[in-house]
């Protein structure tokens, strides 16, 4: 079996996958009630949390340890001390035990979510959806990611983590502002879709959320602090552009399959207008498990069983935290 460890961000996690895919341990610490106290994430927090978590979740597979086969870590990209803690737990494992090191890319971590007992299907397009990333990329067949679209400020995810900040919603704020939208009851706020018309293959959230925070302060002065129909009006804007720019892609080329990963992939509404523009275009949706969508380590020892398949192993002295890198020159 290979051991996945993931702490790249608010999460520590740790699975052991069979190399013939069956899930045999994993468990997730997750730093939300601690962080959303500061309406997001901070680092020194989060990895002294680590630090106390990882290696109680280590201790709980002991008797697993003469079972493994390698350790596959996250190194890239996330919160540099973060990365750290889950690292020097592979470091040091690896050394105790005698095992290989393999190093995974986060955002490929995710697009194994989609493929968690089944071999990988390719080519695909997919888009990511995340507090770090929102990304279209498209994987040919033989699983080399071109990335066809980015943000150029906050991330989809992100964006619905600072309006529920401006709502004091705490943080994380996808769940909270999808709950919340639910409540509404008057269709009041038509925001402006962002980058609509224009022809620049990118996404963009701070504008929306500018036009958000507008709306919340206009409410607060009228004494309304029911923000129901406000957090409605920004998923709709949300989601209508990534479909947007979605759409644009599709008409440009064809994907047969659209594999949608990251925490937000979750979003109901968001859900819903994506199996619409699948139809529209003739193409099969895949979604990850709703409990694999947001981070977790299952989806690195995926990935791990994978590269230890292909013998892609790295030397302990080469296995370093790279907290920016993004997809260019990595492969599925
Ligand atoms: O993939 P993930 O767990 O961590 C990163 O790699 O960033 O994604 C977390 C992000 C957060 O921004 C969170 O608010 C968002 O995913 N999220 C959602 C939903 N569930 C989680 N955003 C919108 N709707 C949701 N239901
Ligand atoms: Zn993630």
């Amino acid at each position: 079996m290979i051991l996945g460890i993931e702490s790249s961000c608010d999460d520590s996690s740790i699975a052991l996958m069979g190399l013939n895919l069956d899930l045999i341990y994993h468990k997730k610490i997750t730093q939300e009630l601690e962080h959303s106290k500061y309406g997001g994430v901070v680092p020194e927090l989060a990895a002294r949390l680590h630090t106390a978590a990882l290696p109680n979740l280590i201790k709980e597979i002991k008797p697993y340890f003469k079972d493994i086969k390698a350790i596959a870590v996250t190194n890239s990209p996330g919160l540099s001390v973060s990365l750290v803690s889950g690292v020097s737990v592979a470091k040091a494992l690896s050394i105790a035990l005698k095992l290989p090191l393999i190093e995974i890319n986060h955002l490929v971590g995710h697009i194994y979510s989609l493929f968690l007992n089944s071999p990988v299907r390719l080519p695909l397009g997919v888009l990511l959806v995340s507090g770090g990333h929102t990304m279209v990329l498209d994987i040919n067949e033989n699983g080399d990611i071109a990335v066809l679209v980015e943000t150029s400020d906050d991330s989809f995810g992100e964006s619905f983590d600072k309006v529920a900040k401006m709502m004091g919603l705490g943080y994380p704020g996808g769940v909270a502002i999808e709950n919340l939208a639910t409540k509404s009851t008057k269709d009041r706020y038509k925001f402006t879709i962002p980058l609509k018309g224009d022809s620049r293959l990118e996404y963009s959230f701070s504008g929306l959320k500018n036009q958000v925070r507008i709306e919340i302060e206009k409410s607060l002065t009228n004494g309304n602090k029911d923000f129901a129909d406000i957090a409605f009006g920004f998923q709709r804007a949300a989601c209508e552009h990534i479909i947007d720019k979605l759409s644009k892609i599709c008409n440009q080329r064809k994907f047969s399959s659209l594999g949608v990963v990251g925490g937000a992939s979750a979003n109901k509404y968001l859900r819903g207008r994506l199996l619409e523009i699948c139809d529209k275009f003739d193409m099969s949706l895949l979604l990850a498990p709703m409990e694999f969508c947001s981070d977790n380590a299952v989806m690195i020892a995926r990935a791990g069983v994978e590269k230890y398949q292909k013998g892609n192993f790295i030397n302990l002295n080469d296995l370093k935290i790279s907290p920016r890198s993004s997809l260019s020159s990595i492969y599925l």
